[in-house]
Order: structure tokens, then sequence, then C-alpha cells
């Protein structure tokens, strides 16, 4: 089976509220159990410092959402947990990507739009108030989805035109530079997932300020509860599942047994307070035993940074390689690898053959050896791991020829290229890694 790659960001801008839980954090971990799959799962810090310039808020959003997560059961060996900001190449590649992406595409990103047609109702310049950050989101968001190769993007509705963007932006570099550098993303919308309502019955959201936390201590969390919006029907009286926003909150937290009951006892005219009750009893069953692991958590930060820093560590192992393809494709070069002009006189060294470290859209990493003029000596196997395809070069500067019976047995020669050749090749690779040191 072909794994497919999910990714999804989480931007670190409030502390998680029931709505993330049931509409991203459950399902994400539900699926990255799923075989065949490969998830990266990260926190968007860069993201964040659009909305929120309070540096302290925006270290704690951090800290909570990370320990929400593992609370909640991500397994950072099984998958790719890490922070937005660790990983340097997340900014270069939005370089890369800005130099591609369609300012008029941009001028029509929803986030963008909606800021500029605001200014214009309150007659202000279109621009006030507006930072080039809001303006860049889509491409900082398509360089977080581009550098792993994601397939497929979960995320709200609200979010994908950004993944139709990244896919512009994507397939346009992949256009100019005339190679499928980027795999071209698809959003899920999960149409099952709940999307739950609020304390005043709107969707719930930090920016409604409706929101039930998800870690609050069981006093605090049915204090909240309690303060959810009912209509004003009496005890005895029949209620509404329909449109409740009580009822829709049972629903994602209840068997559907349970569920099933709570209908009938709408229809018996079970009181509000009642109803309540149960709604918090279901909640805080299914929260109780995170709510634990959450708090020990918090109470140990360091070892959520060290998580991170491993998290970082196993991305990078994908995007350094890349980055430096990348690199490569759009001119950002080492000198050296161009034939100096004729004119010189600092005697020429010969121009070095290309160890050159790729992913094909199958996912694998390849890397393929080449003269210096570009023509193909050898290409290997497809390998599971960047490291693996990555290791070949470091032993060819270490041992030079003598890895060419290990190479045989990962790569094959290209056409009409000799032994001979790969072996002056690694030669001088091995040469001038001597020299170097
Ligand atoms: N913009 C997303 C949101 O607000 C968060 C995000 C940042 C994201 N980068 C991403 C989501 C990449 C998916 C993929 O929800």
């Amino acid at each position: 089976m072909k794994t497919v790659r999910v990714l999804t960001g989480i931007t670190t801008s409030g502390t998680p509220h029931l709505g993330n839980y049931a509409g991203a954090i459950r399902p994400a971990i539900a699926a990255s159990r799923a075989a065949g799959t490969e998830s990266f799962y990260f926190l968007a810090d860069y993201h964040a410092l659009i909305k929120v310039q309070d540096p302290a808020r925006v270290q704690r959003s951090t800290l909570e959402i990370a320990a929400a997560w593992l609370a909640c059961g991500l397994d950072p060996e099984t998958v790719w947990f890490y922070r937005q900001s660790d990983i340097p190449e997340i900014p270069e590649l939005t370089w890369l990507l800005t130099c591609v992406a369609g300012k008029g595409l941009l001028n029509r990103a929803h986030a963008y739009k909606a800021a500029v047609d605001k200014n214009m109702a309150e007659g202000n310049d279109d621009d006030a108030g507006i930072s080039a950050g809001l303006f860049m989101y889509p491409v900082l968001m398509a360089a977080d989805i581009l550098l792993f190769g994601a397939h497929k993007v979960p995320v709200g509705r609200d979010q994908v035109q950004h993944i139709e963007m990244a896919r512009d932006f994507g397939a346009r570099f992949n256009h100019i530079y005339g190679h499928a550098y980027f795999t071209l993303p698809e959003a899920v919308i999960e149409e099952s997932v709940a999307t739950l309502p609020g304390l005043d019955g709107r969707k719930m959201s930090k920016s409604y300020d409706n929101t039930i936390a998800m870690f609050a201590d069981p006093g605090t969390l049915k204090k909240q509860i309690m303060a959810l919006v009912t209509d004003s029907k009496a005890p005895g009286e029949p209620k509404d599942t329909e449109g409740s926003a009580l009822f829709q909150l049972y629903q994602a937290f209840a068997s559907p047994q349970q569920t099933a009951a709570m209908r009938d006892a709408f229809a018996a005219g079970i009181a509000w307070g009642e109803a309540k009750q149960q709604l918090f009893t279901v909640i805080d069953a299914e929260i109780a035993p995170m709510r634990e692991r959450y708090n020990a958590l918090m109470a140990e930060p360091a070892a959520i940074e060290r998580i991170l820093q491993a998290g970082a560590a196993k991305a990078r192992a994908i995007a350094t390689p890349l980055l430096q393809e990348l690199r490569q494709a759009v001119g950002l070069r080492n000198l050296a690898s161009v034939a100096p002009a004729s004119t010189s006189v600092v005697p020429e060294k010969p121009a070095l053959p290309v160890f050159k470290q790729y992913r094909e859209k199958d996912g694998k990493f390849y890397f393929k050896l080449s003269h210096a003029n570009g023509d193909a000596l050898l290409q290997s196997k497809g390998f599971d791991n960047p490291r693996e395809a990555g290791m070949y070069l470091a032993k060819i500067k270490a041992e030079g020829k003598s890895v060419w019976k290990a190479l045989k047995e990962v790569a094959e020669l290209a056409e009409c290229v000799e032994e001979s050749h790969v072996l002056e090749a690694l030669d001088a690779i091995f040469q001038d890694a001597a020299e170097a040191v």
C-alpha cells in the first residue's frame, strides 16, 4: 500500500477548547493511527505572530497546545510532531515560493480581503492596519505543506482556499524550474467531524468568546456548561433536539445509545438543568483521564520542549535535503560548481561530479551521481528514509572507490556508463573531501 502523507498545522494563538478537541484533535489522532498514513502535526507559531503580538501569550499557547495534543494520545514516535519555528527551511521555502506567487492571487485571499473590505466600509485606507504578514499568510502556509510533500491536508472550510493556493504556488514552481519538486496537496474536509456549538449556540470559536476550555477543572467545566444557552421551555415541556446546542454537544461526547436516550428524554420534557448535568457527565468522563495527563505535562515543560526538539530533528531530516535541492534548482548554488571563465589565471581544477538527493512522487528518497556537466552516472533505488539515501555521500567522501561494492547493491549505472567512470567520479569526490580537511 502506498503511504499517504497527512499534514496539518495548529496556530498557537489560544487555549485549547472543546471545539478544537472534537473538530481537530480527536479526529487527527484517530487518523494518525490508521495504517498506510504518515502524519505531520505541527504548532504553527509563525502563523500565530500574525495575530498575537504578546510574546508571553505565544509561548503559553504553544505550551498548552503541545501538551493538549500529547495528553490526547498523539504519539510523537509514530508521527512527525514539531514546532514550525524550529524548521528554518520553512521560512526559507516561503521566500522561494514568494517569488513565484502571484500577488493578484494573494489579493484575493479571504482573510486579507475581509480586512480590506472592513477598512473600505469604515472609510479608511484600504490597507490600514494590515500587516504584510497577514497578506503573506497563504505563502507561509504553502511552504508548511509543500516542504513535506503532503498529499492530504485536513482543514476547516475557511482554509480550503489556502490549500488551493499552495497547489498553485507549487505547480508554478514545478513549471518554472522544470521538475516535479512539489507534490500538490489536496484539502480534506471531514464532513463527519463535529463542529461544536459554543455557549451561545454559535460555532464554538475564540473570536465569539463562547468556548468551553478543554482542561478546566471539573468545577469550572460544570459552571461553564450550566451557562449554556437554551430556550425557555419549562421542565415537562417537550424539547427540540434540532438546533439545540446542548444536544449537539451531548452527541459529540456520548455513545449512540446515550444519544438515543437523550433524544427520548428531550421528547419527554427533561429539565434543562438535568440535561446539562448529563452533558457535564459525558464530557467529563471523556476528558478526565486526558486532563490528568495534561496537568502532568504542563508541570514539566522541559519534557515537552525535548519532545519538540526531537520532532524538529525528525522533520528536518526530510526538509534539509529538499531545500538543498531547491536551492540548486533556482540557482542558489555553490560557485565552485560553475566552470570558471577561460580567462582565469588560477589553474583549473576539474569540476566535481555531483551527488544529488531528492524525493520522488512515490514518496521515496533517491540519490543520483552525475558528471559535473549533468550527465548521469549512477541512479539509486528508492529509500524509505532520507538518511539512508544521504549516508552514501558521507561514505564516498570517507572511503572513495571502495564504496563501489556497497553502491552497486543500491544503485544502477546510467545508460552507456561504465564502471570505470563511476570509480573516477568516486575518487574525485574522495580527493576533494580529503583536501578540504
Ligand atoms: N492556517 C491554519 C489555521 O488557521 C493553520 C495552519 C498553518 C495550517 N499552516 C498550516 C493548516 C498548514 C494546514 C496546513 O487553521
